[in-house]
């Protein structure tokens, strides 16, 4: 099967050109000046599928490296499957994840690993890869990372709050650090101290604050920005990169950024909910269905900040200034009936997760529309940065000849009104981004070589998407 995306404009990081695209079966051959002969024929006329670019944009499939899929938390699993998270990652222009595996205490690494795998097996629509969450960090979890990198799992996750779930404590942090510093891995970290938090919800609760505001009231900027700063001296005790997740307050990019600024191998990604959304405008929320009740469908960690204190707009400064350094949605959806619901009367029981993979490229391409980051930097922090931080580089992340056939055909005058749970392909009964207007449009995704998205229709085949054996981050010095 060969396809040529003809007449667009193709965008890579470093600049746009008028381009044809040439994709032999999964691989991108070819990059060649718009109307190109072979032998004195027309391109067009030896292919098997000409797709019409004119006017639009063409860009390397997205990726987004954090994930949920599937995931046991909060005392249910997220709502979407491998097949329906990766299927509407897909209609969204999202050609790769990098999703979690769990390890709660006392489970075996390798095990949880395998079954990651056969959770993931013969059900993705896209390609996809596997970090490792650690929790008790155990010797066996160290020599566990060493076999875990041959894999192809090449970043561990650690966290900082929710004790007794996930939580390391300094010196399981040190070992795991210590560790990466040997192997290359790339370490990241859930930043909140969680000590600090389980103190206030508890007073919260105590004084009869329970509804789903006081999730963001107990979780304030400074449990972020102490976490991040200590997870940032740990790292550089210990000499291991550093990637701190779904960062959304300003004064944690700060400390990123001083560190950057001190050479010491920091990143940081960020989350469209922390860009556009807020503590007092969805966590604090009200509706005739569900009262204050409302805000749940906004619960996450780190929480949605205020937005009177200007994290928002600090974000996007941040992701322009490289402060920042991409983009991914921390996909975890839940439904309010049953799931969000198990927190009413109690907010610290609602499962902590927003659903967003669908909506990660338009909502970035608002971006763009409103000025706030340019062309060439959206296609960086969605689908660059991500390949090259995570060691897909090459293969992913690039329209370039050897790549995968991964490749997004965006419509800069489409349009996309973002909702309903009827119009979305998550698995989730509300949207949390209900009412958002996108002046762009994903019009056609190509994986590997196979057209997955076009016309408005889904063309893609769950067991097409493929494990993603990463190498080690690229992104270090
Ligand atoms: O609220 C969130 N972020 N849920 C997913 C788990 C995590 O901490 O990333
Ligand atoms: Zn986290
Ligand atoms: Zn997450
Ligand atoms: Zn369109």
């Amino acid at each position: 099967m060969s396809i040529l995306i003809s007449g667009g404009t193709v965008v890579n990081s470093t600049g746009r050109s008028q381009a044809d695209v040439l994709i032999d079966g999964e691989k991108i051959v070819a990059v060649l000046p718009p109307g190109a002969k072979t032998l004195g024929v027309d391109l067009a006329a030896s292919v098997d599928q000409v797709v019409d670019a004119t006017g639009k944009y063409v860009v390397p499939g997205g990726i987004d490296a954090h994930t949920h899929m599937e995931m046991p938390f909060g005392g249910t699993f997220a709502s979407d499957t491998f097949a329906t998270g990766t299927t509407a990652a897909a209609w969204g222009g999202t050609t790769s994840i990098v999703d979690f595996v769990v390890q709660y205490p006392d489970q075996n690494i390798l095990e949880q690993y395998q079954a990651w795998h056969d959770k993931a097996a013969g059900q993705c629509a896209i390609d996809y890869g596997f970090h490792q969450i650690l929790s008790d960090v155990q010797d066996s979890s160290l020599t566990a990372m060493d076999e875990l990198i041959a894999e192809g799992v090449t970043s561990f996750k650690l966290f900082m709050a929710y004790k007794g779930v996930f939580l390391s404590d300094d010196g399981q942090i040190l070992r795991a650090f210590q560790k990466g510093a040997d192997n290359g891995a790339l370490m990241m970290m859930h930043a909140e101290n969680g000590s600090v938090i389980d103190t206030l919800v508890q007073q919260s609760l105590a004084a009869g604050n329970t509804s789903p505001y006081y999730h963001g009231v107990t979780r304030p900027w400074q449990a972020e920005a102490e976490a991040t700063n200590r997870a940032i001296l740990l790292a550089d005790l210990a000499g291991a990169p550093l990637y701190i997740v779904h960062v959304s307050a300003k004064q944690a990019v700060d400390y990123i950024a001083t560190a950057r600024d001190q050479g010491q191998n920091v990143f940081g990604e960020t989350c469209p909910q922390y860009l556009y959304l807020s503590l007092e405008e969805q966590l604090g929320a009200v509706s005739e269905q569900w009262g204050d009740f409302e805000g749940a469908k906004w619960v996450c960690s780190t929480p949605l900040r205020a937005r009177a204190e200007g994290h928002q707009d600090h974000m996007w400064q941040a992701l322009r200034t490289n402060d920042l350094q991409l983009v991914s949605t921390d996909h975890c959806p839940f439904c309010m009936a049953d799931q969000k619901e198990l927190g009413i009367g109690d907010f610290a029981k609602i499962p902590n997760g927003i659903g967003s993979v669908e909506h990660r490229m338009d909502l970035m391409y608002q971006g763009v529309v409103t000025g706030e980051i340019s062309l060439e930097r959206w296609v960086e922090i969605c689908s660059v940065t991500p390949a090259r931080m995570f060691g897909m580089h090459g293969q992913k992340g690039v329209i370039a000849p050897g790549a995968d056939g991964d490749v997004v055909v965006y419509d800069p005058n489409g349009h996309t009104s973002i909702g309903l749970s009827k119009t979305h392909h998550m698995n989730m009964d509300y949207s949390a981004w209900e009412g958002f207007e996108i002046d762009g449009h994903v019009d056609t995704v190509i994986s590997r070589g196979s057209v997955v998205v076009a016309d408005g229709e889904f063309r893609g085949r769950l067991g097409h998407g493929r494990y993603i054996k990463r190498g080690l981050s690229q992104y270090l010095i």
